[in-house]
């Protein structure tokens, strides 16, 4: 069974069949998901979805890119979206540096309400770190405790390892399976197994031979197949391993 630990299915690329497609993942194996909001309305979307699916976890909260659509009284409501069936995660949120299309410091502001928040309730983050390496772990260090999940993993080798030991876990999706991919599959080699998820970040970063379509779920096994060519393991056993680390990660019974 795979999980992807990132998805977006609350996105408009899904409005014209998002049911049907839906019902389609068990078919590939993909037996669970968690949907990542990016802002307010997507976090009640999110919460729709996990009402809705049994099999379909959410993660709330404001993307780094809808910072500064950020209102005060937002992360209060955040926090009671929390109680809803299902939701088992806060994010995603973080930085982004390189679009940069929202003020530094409005991001930070809002990632660290966002970190304080899950401490606070004790429930994982899901960051997204683009070209921001320094500050996102600098901020995060600020919230010692925090569990957290860096999606879309785009660091070196040097930076996993460091992140690795605070007890942070990593999640790998379409990038990997791209020929000019060379980063994440020596990352993957240098990790502890136990850190690594699965995630398509649907609608974006769809595997080869998709790359440039609408990415989805149903795609994950594509992603599990790189990865167990890199570790020289089967895919199922990547999606075992995978499968248990989100379960724990996220404390899913
Ligand atoms: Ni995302």
């Amino acid at each position: 069974m795979y999980f992807d630990t990132h998805a977006h299915l609350d996105d408009e690329a899904f409005d014209a069949d998002r049911e049907e497609l839906i019902g389609s993942f068990a078919e590939v194996g993909v037996g669970r998901i968690i949907n990542a909001s990016s802002d307010m309305p997507s976090s009640y979307a999110t919460v729709s979805l996990c009402e809705k699916y049994d099999f379909i976890y959410g993660a709330v909260g404001i993307h780094p890119e809808a910072a500064d659509r950020m209102e005060s009284g937002d992360i209060e409501k955040i926090a009671e979206l929390t109680k809803k069936k299902n939701i088992v995660a806060i994010g995603e949120t973080g930085l982004d540096y390189y679009w940069d299309s929202v003020p530094r410091e409005v991001q930070q502001k809002a990632f660290r309400e966002h970190c304080a928040l899950a401490r606070e309730l004790n429930l994982p983050i899901v960051v997204h770190d683009r070209e921001a390496h320094r500050d996102c772990l600098d901020i995060l260090k600020e919230f010692p405790g925090i569990r957290a999940v860096y999606h879309c993993f785009s660091g070196s080798v040097e930076y996993a390892r460091e992140l690795s030991k605070l007890g942070f876990y990593f999640s790998f999706g379409g990038a990997v399976t791209f020929k000019n991919a060379k980063a994440a599959p020596e990352v993957l080699r240098n990790l502890p197994r136990e850190q690594v998820m699965l995630e398509t970040d649907c609608p974006y970063m769809a595997p080869v031979p998709f790359r440039g379509k609408r990415n989805h779920p149903g795609y994950v096994p594509h992603i599990a197949a790189k990865i167990a060519e890199i570790w020289g393991i089967s895919p199922e056993e990547v999606g075992r391993i995978t499968t248990e680390n989100a379960l724990r990660f996220f404390n899913i019974k």
